[in-house]
């Protein structure tokens, strides 16, 4: 009887073991698939279709490449810092100025060769590198549109920072979100916001006055970036001064940090395992504050049967009355995506603002000019009427966006095979349209500021700060391709939060230009570069000089 029992516990253990052999099997097959065969046929496809680019290498991809010419770019400019350059001016119309091949080295050398549509490889992943808004056209107008979905090796990146907020949700997920989402941005709500805008840049400008009045340089990046964060903060959940509110904010900047200050190859199949320690801290990062918020969520949804709130949040639970709620969760993953897509983005397109009237003084005295006549004085209220009336204002800003676009890429991937009919520019085959397909899969990577500074798109002064382009043009600055300025993105999904920015941006930068004087000072070093935003890379130092009555037109 014991032989027996032994007997069948041997057999036991041997179809375990042939079980766990089996599907150990499976998943190397699995595996060899996703990481090899699958990326070898759909490289065979795009060749096939003609798209062309640097040869990659297995598991890596294009990656060693990029690595070496940041490092090289790098060493160049830290040989050329010695002795430090003088301050920008970043008028000159040298990238001429340079800003593309500084923040994009890689792209700027393979363009040499292959053009404004090119295949690259990160990792095990196909990117179809795109520069021409013709191309971008063709491959996504209309009904092609809805072929294309958020790339899925940056959805599992990012996961801790977006969830399944709106940035990355798919289909009718999407659909529904944007839904709930884009009413609460609406010009009412927005205008109630204005007040959180004031408070937090009064804070921010009493600060600056300290420095300033010592004749001190401030580091007006750092202090916008703060300020946009408290803002964002504020008007998405509400948090502000209380202690739970504090922590949220940390741990978000803590992860923000985390997940972007190292290089993380991303595309290389089991990479994560190379950085487990960083991947477990940001799931555990991410777990702590979608504790807190839960808790936040939770106290709000009891306040709001007393009925109150004014910010994203409450407009949120309001809104999605009657309609298909989100839930706890969902609600949780959109708080983060308004935290990490809404303040820096802002806060970068004020900072380079900042600089561009500091180094352009008629710039900066018409503005001033402006803001006065339609809003009076320091201590005048701004109205949104009045915001609304800063004409030359929007054409700054417009032009900023083009020149140094916060947000320098727009990432697609393609949900299916993609039958296009490419027009003949777009990959110089010379006199007629010819149809191609990207296959389902791959990735798109549109170089936003490539496009931005293209001479063929925008003339010999596509380096300059011209904001009166967009005065002749307010919505496509004299553009010769209707998709070559994106720097909200584009389709479907072109960016939620683009009114709340005009607003902040119009009341940060009407306080400050109420209150100081702007100059490029000597510690300024201009040397834009990309971490997941186009920032610059120590800073944007100004002298300040406060403003008195004697120095304002009568
Ligand atoms: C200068 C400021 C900003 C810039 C340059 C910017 C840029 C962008 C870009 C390029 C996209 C991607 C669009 C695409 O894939 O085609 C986007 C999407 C998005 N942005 Fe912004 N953004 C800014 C401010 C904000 C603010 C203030 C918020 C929210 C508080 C916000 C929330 C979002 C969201 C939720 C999406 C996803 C929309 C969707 O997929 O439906 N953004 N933004």
């Amino acid at each position: 009887m014991e032989v027996v029992v032994v007997g069948a516990a041997a057999g036991g253990n041997q179809v375990a073991c042939a079980g766990a052999v089996a599907a150990l099997a499976v998943l190397l097959c699995g595996f060899i698939y996703a990481a090899w065969l699958s990326p070898a046929a759909t490289r065979r496809r795009l060749r096939h279709a003609g798209f062309d680019g640097p040869r990659p290498s297995f598991p890596f991809g294009n990656l060693p490449e990029i690595t070496a010419t940041l490092k090289a770019t790098a060493t160049t400019k830290s040989r050329g810092a010695l002795p430090p350059p003088p301050p920008p001016p970043p008028s000159s119309s040298s990238d001429e100025d340079g800003t593309h091949a500084a923040v994009f080295p890689y792209f700027a050398r393979w363009r040499q060769s292959f053009g404004k549509v090119f295949v690259y490889w990160l990792g095990t992943e196909p990117f179809l590198y795109v520069a021409d808004p013709g191309f971008l056209k063709s491959a996504t107008a209309g009904a092609l549109g809805k072929r294309w979905g958020k790339p899925d090796v940056f959805r599992r990146d990012r996961m801790p920072m977006f969830g399944r907020g709106l940035v990355m949700a798919e289909g009718d997920e999407w659909a529904r979100h944007r839904n709930i989402i884009a009413p609460a941005f609406s010009a009412t709500n927005l205008a109630d916001m204005a007040g959180v805008m004031r408070r937090a840049t009064a804070r921010m400008l009493d600060q600056w006055a300290g420095a300033a009045g010592s004749g001190g340089v401030v580091d007006v990046e750092k202090g916008v970036v703060r300020n946009a964060a408290e803002i964002i903060a504020e008007a998405s959940f509400g948090i502000a001064g209380d202690e739970a509110g504090a922590r949220v904010f940390e741990k978000l900047q803590a992860m923000q940090a985390m997940l972007f200050q190292s290089n993380r190859l991303v595309g290389v199949p089991l990479a994560r395992l190379l950085h487990v320690r960083k991947t477990y801290e940001a799931w555990r990062l991410g777990r702590e504050i979608d504790a807190l918020l839960v808790r936040i969520i939770d106290e709000r949804r009891q306040r709001r049967q007393a009925g109150s709130g004014k910010d994203l949040l409450s407009l949120l639970l309001a809104g999605a009355e009657g309609k298909a709620k989100l839930t706890t969760r969902e609600l949780v993953d959109e708080c983060k995506t308004f935290f990490f897509g809404g303040h820096e983005t802002t806060a970068l397109a004020l900072s380079w603002t900042l600089l561009m009237l500091a180094a352009h003084p008629e710039w900066q005295a018409a503005l001033r000019e402006e803001v006065l006549r339609e809003t009076g004085d320091e201590d005048a209220p701004l109205d949104a009427a009045a915001l609304g009336r800063l004409t030359k204002m929007g054409w700054v800003m417009s032009e900023v966006l083009r020149l140094y676009p916060p947000s320098p890429n727009v990432q697609r991937q393609a949900l299916e095979d993609v039958e296009m009919v490419a027009a003949p520019a777009d990959q110089g085959k010379g006199g007629q349209n010819h149809s191609t397909t990207i296959p389902r899969g791959t990735n798109m990577w549109v170089d936003v500021v490539a496009m931005h500074r293209d001479t063929e798109l925008w003339g010999e002064d596509a380096h300059e700060f011209r904001p009166e382009r967009f005065g002749r043009d307010p919505v496509q600055g004299g553009c010769r391709q209707r998709m070559g300025y994106l720097p909200f993105g584009f389709g479907g999904r072109i960016c939620v939060g683009r009114n709340l920015t005009a607003m902040e941006y119009r009341v940060v930068l009407a306080m400050v230009l109420r209150r100081f004087r702007l100059e490029v000072a000597p510690e300024y070093r201009h040397a834009p570069r990309v971490m997941l935003s186009l920032r610059p890379s120590a800073g944007i130092q100004l002298r300040l000089t406060p403003i008195v009555d004697d120095d304002l037109p009568a």
